[in-house]
């Protein structure tokens, strides 16, 4: 099999090297963007006279033929062509002739892979953003149905203070608002064409870059050639994004996970979001949850493999960025299952509602409430504060809870303490009087829902 490089060598390599060598079986997924970018690098061709009107029809007919065998999955690459570059101009010129070996006039792949990875990801990014969109519509839902559902708030894991369950939810709806921000932002350094920054240097042709950018898409393009196709902060970037969003949604499915435990009973996740066990027929386990809080893992770690391939790199391409490809093409995919996973556990998991009662009616999260009713008395919060710490640790004693303990017994521990206490002490008048902004009180969190629905 003659290389399209083969001119200046005396004997091929063997098979094995080339496999070794080989990216088609991954950069196959850019097949087409690569056609995408050769239609428009040929047209460009045309518009500067580069290439004669005849030439540029011929490989259009041909890119656009290939285009159509793409999309129907019939091409079949070969991993002596190497990647997805040479393998489609191998195929161009078997389709039209030796024509076809013009299309890679003024062009070089260094620019090329360059502009197949911006195209792929300014596309896939734009798809993750809509699909955070959609979970966080999820979220709005389920929240909107859950302002004055009572739950315990955490903190070291410990029983806190009183919340609204909607405002936990809504709480992961702001996270993922930053994220979709963040890639929003990122496009801009997504959004610019390395084509026609060849090799390195440049071209002797006298392209346009701007026009093929154009035919593209592009906002812009990349002022210097070289830094052209070294660049691959973008991808790092993207990582990093992806990274981000994966520990969100890392720390959501472990409290999924936990909730829906036998020692917290909060949620029931839905039948289709959960699966059984081999051998104990009782179980229902939260694995979708588990799976993504796992594949966090692994999209870390293909943002710390491509910092680390990158690391000592001198300008300009250097085969090392081959690297970047797979790492990408598994975050992208990770994170859109994982975003739909989610999406559908939150929108169709049920919440206990009488579970989330019951448990803040039998905790002492409403210890700061007394304290914070000595401290409006006049009392020095330090002082509330340790008469409210004896209180509680008397109500341990005797196997009770403050609301439990007779108007007698507050009296004794202060006698600013009235009646009026008992209202005070309710989780549910609790959550609703914290009405400082941003706090759980239901007004703030209706207000939230405002916000939160008019970005979406
Ligand atoms: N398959 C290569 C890659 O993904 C394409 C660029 C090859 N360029 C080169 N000078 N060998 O990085």
């Amino acid at each position: 099999m003659t290389k399209l490089w083969g001119g200046r060598f005396q004997k091929s390599a063997e098979q094995w090297v080339d496999e070794f060598g080989a990216s088609i079986g991954f950069d196959h997924q850019l097949v087409m963007e690569d056609l995408t970018g050769s239609i428009a690098h040929v047209r460009m061709l045309g518009d500067c006279g580069i290439l004669p009107k005849a030439d540029v029809v011929a490989i259009l007919d041909g890119l656009e033929q290939l285009k159509e065998k793409a999309a129907n999955d019939e091409l079949v690459f070969e991993i002596a062509n190497e990647d997805i570059h040479l393998n489609l101009e191998k195929m161009l010129i078997e389709l039209i002739g030796p024509v076809g070996g013009k299309l890679h006039t003024g062009r070089s792949r260094n620019d090329q892979v360059a502009t197949d990875m911006h195209l792929f990801l300014k596309n896939r990014v734009k798809e993750i953003i809509n699909s955070i969109k959609t979970f966080q519509k999820a979220l709005v839902t389920q929240a909107e149905q859950h302002v004055e559902t009572i739950a315990p708030g955490y903190t070291h894991l410990q029983r806190a203070q009183p919340i609204s369950f909607a405002h936990h939810l809504m709480a992961y709806f702001w996270m993922l608002e930053r994220d979709q921000q963040r890639l929003s932002e990122s496009l801009k350094r997504i959004d610019i064409s390395p084509l026609g920054a060849g090799a390195l240097a440049g071209t002797t042709f006298p392209i346009d870059r701007k026009k093929a950018a154009n035919y593209l898409g592009f906002e812009q393009v990349y002022a210097n050639s070289m830094d052209a196709v070294s660049d691959r902060d973008f991808i790092v970037e993207f990582l990093g994004n992806a990274s981000l969003v994966m520990m969100h949604l890392s720390r959501f499915a472990e409290e999924i996970i936990l909730w829906s435990s036998q020692e917290f009973q909060f949620i029931e996740l839905d039948d289709a979001f959960a699966t059984g066990s081999s051998i104990m027929p009782q179980k229902k386990n939260p694995d979708m949850a588990e799976l993504i809080r796992g594949k966090t893992g692994r999209v870390y770690g293909n943002l710390f493999s491509l910092l680390t391939t990158l690391k000592g790199l001198p300008l300009t391409y250097n085969k090392d960025m081959q690297e970047d490809k797979e790492g990408m093409f598994d975050t992208v995919q990770t994170l859109l299952g994982s975003l739909k996973i989610f999406e559908g556990m939150v929108r169709t998991m049920t919440i206990h509602t009488d579970r989330l009662n019951e448990a803040v009616h039998q905790d002492f999260s409403n210890a700061t409430e007394l304290a914070d009713y000595l401290a409006t008395k006049g009392m020095p919060f330090r002082e509330a504060h340790d008469v409210t710490g004896k209180l509680v640790f008397l109500c341990i004693q005797r196997g009770i809870y403050l609301l439990d303990l007779s108007i007698g017994d507050l009296k004794a521990a202060s006698d600013l303490i009235d009646e009026d206490v008992y209202d005070v002490l309710s989780p549910f008048a609790a959550v609703k009087r914290r009405n400082s902004l941003g706090g759980t009180g239901f007004d703030q969190v209706r207000l939230q829902l405002e916000k939160a629905k008019a970005l979406l």
